[in-house]
């Protein structure tokens, strides 16, 4: 009888671990909602920092990942183009992300660091690595814009 009861508990993890796994492996997103406040110049943005990122490249599912990422967890600060215009932005004091003397003075490491500890009065965030990496793109794209 006992034996039966100690497999119990893992049931539900291996059930939020699949479907997990399924959010992950669509590369739309989960939700039509998030895409609503989509406009067509947020793309000016979205270039790839190709010199940035290294050979790996990110073609496919976490490149959508990243975008809704950004919209749903970073934008209310930063503002769609990482100015520091997002309606939160002015009460955070969200730094411009596009500023050229940043941009040039701090390393990948160190963005992804940020978001992954928080920095002043930035919160930290939980995410994925390939997440992570693909923010630090996100957030190089701005440069100079
Ligand atoms: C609640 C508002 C808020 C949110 C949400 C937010 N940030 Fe920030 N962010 C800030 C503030 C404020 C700073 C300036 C921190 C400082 O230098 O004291 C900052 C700084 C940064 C920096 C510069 C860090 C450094 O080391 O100089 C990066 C990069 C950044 N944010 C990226 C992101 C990303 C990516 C997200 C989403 C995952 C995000 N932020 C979400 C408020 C926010």
């Amino acid at each position: 009888m006992r034996p039966i009861h100690r497999f119990f508990p893992v049931l539900p993890i291996v059930i939020g671990v699949s479907s997990a796994a399924l959010a992950l492996a669509c590369d739309r997103a989960p939700s039509a909602d998030g895409l609503k406040d989509w406009a067509p110049t947020d793309h000016d943005g979205e270039k790839k920092a190709s010199s940035n990122q290294g050979p790996k490249g990110d073609a496919g599912g976490p490149a959508a990942l990243v975008e809704l990422t950004w919209r749903n967890q970073c934008q209310s600060c930063h503002g769609p183009g990482g100015h520091g215009d997002g309606p939160q932005g002015p009460m955070f004091k969200a730094q411009d992300l596009s500023r050229d003397d940043w941009q040039a003075g701090i390393k990948d490491e160190q963005i992804a660091a940020s978001i992954q500890n928080g920095k002043g009065r930035m919160p930290k965030f939980e995410l994925p690595d390939e997440i992570v990496k693909g923010l630090v793109g996100r957030v190089r794209s701005f440069r100079g814009k």
